[in-house]
């Protein structure tokens, strides 16, 4: 086998040259990118860059209009979302993607349980409209830990989801009612329902502390000690720079700098469009981590670079909890 074969067979995902456009607007020209089991492999970039249609081509929401996407050795570039997961991939929403009038752990019992999985959330949206339990089926299975039936096995395994991410006690707790943070653990708990061989993470450190943060920061690290390959975005530098194996960074649609967390730190291009770190005197500065003000100094700049240039801005107001939510 060439070595580029074998590299090919035993990345979790390979992405090969996509390229996607909506109307006149390039938001991916031409990205490649490959995540191995046992990694965490981050995906940054400034808003509007493409992470989340990257995101979504990987998951089967959108069709590229060029290029390929394999799971393992499989080519899923127009396979269906559900069959792909089917592969083993699960991925959570920039903007929650919860159902608000259900308890944390039937949110999760709905991953564990039902047909009704992450790739049916925007067409549910429309046929349950905030209806408690009207999304889960008669016949899911789903019941209380009391009764005995198949339902109790659910809510037992959802107890070990939610526990796994640092949120025992909490399955009864209304989805609407937790904080941001805890809801975001909540729907990355529904992903790993499916016992994922690979998990995209769509900004899961947005609305956490640093506490929650850091909670984050040592499950992701955990899931990929287990074999697990996780595709993370993140805008939070602190997490990426210390959790990731190997990142790539996003710019207008394209790959501008691949590298691992040292390289990526230390890459003049990333530093001045990304970090926030300016050349001073002709030498690089600020080699380090950046630290949580760094970081929001080089956001601002982002938001000042993606304004300028008529891209989006970031997400406005707080991620809502509605089904089919934009994404
Ligand atoms: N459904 C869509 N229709 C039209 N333009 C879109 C759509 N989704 C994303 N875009 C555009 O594609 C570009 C990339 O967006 P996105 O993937 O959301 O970036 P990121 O997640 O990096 O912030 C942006 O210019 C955005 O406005
Ligand atoms: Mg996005």
């Amino acid at each position: 086998m060439l070595p580029a074969e074998e590299a090919a067979a035993t990345a979790a995902l390979t992405v090969s040259e996509v390229g996607v456009h909506f109307g006149g607007v390039a938001a991916l020209t031409d990205v490649s990118l490959r995540v191995l089991p046992g990694t965490v492999t981050g995906l940054i970039g400034p808003n509007g860059a493409g992470k989340t249609t990257l995101f979504n081509v990987i998951s089967g929401l959108q069709s590229p209009d060029r290029g390929s996407v394999h799971l393992f050795d499989n080519d899923v570039t127009t396979m269906k979302p559900h069959r792909r997961a089917r592969l083993g991939l699960a991925r959570t929403f920039q903007r929650l993607e919860l159902f608000g009038s259900l308890t944390a752990g039937e949110n999760v019992q709905v991953g564990l349980e039902s047909a009704v999985k992450w790739w049916e959330w925007r067409r549910l949206g429309r046929s349950f409209p905030r209806k408690r339990r009207a999304a889960l089926p008669d016949d899911a299975g789903v019941g209380d830990r009391e009764s005995g039936g198949p339902g109790s096995v659910a809510v037992a395994t959802s107890d070990r989801l939610l526990e796994g991410v640092g949120l025992a006690g909490l399955g009864r707790q209304q989805a609407s009612a937790m904080s941001t943070g805890l809801a975001r653990m909540v729907e990355l708990a529904r992903a790993l329902a499916i016992a994922p061989k690979l998990l995209l993470l769509d900004e899961p450190g947005s609305g956490l502390d640093e506490a929650e943060s850091q909670a984050l920061a040592d499950l992701l690290v955990r899931l990929a000690a287990g074999g697990m390959a996780v595709l993370l975005v993140e805008h939070d530098m602190e997490l990426v720079m210390g959790i990731c194996d190997y990142i790539y960074v996003l710019d207008f649609g394209d790959i501008i700098a691949a590298g691992t967390p040292e390289e990526i730190r230390s890459d003049p291009m990333v530093q001045a469009a990304y970090l926030g770190v300016m050349p001073e005197g002709g030498t690089l500065v600020g080699h380090g981590v950046p630290g949580r003000e760094a970081v929001r100094a080089g956001e601002a700049e982002l938001q000042r670079i993606a304004a300028a240039s008529g891209r989006d801005g970031p997400p406005g107001g707080a991620p809502g909890f509605e089904p089919g939510g934009g994404r």
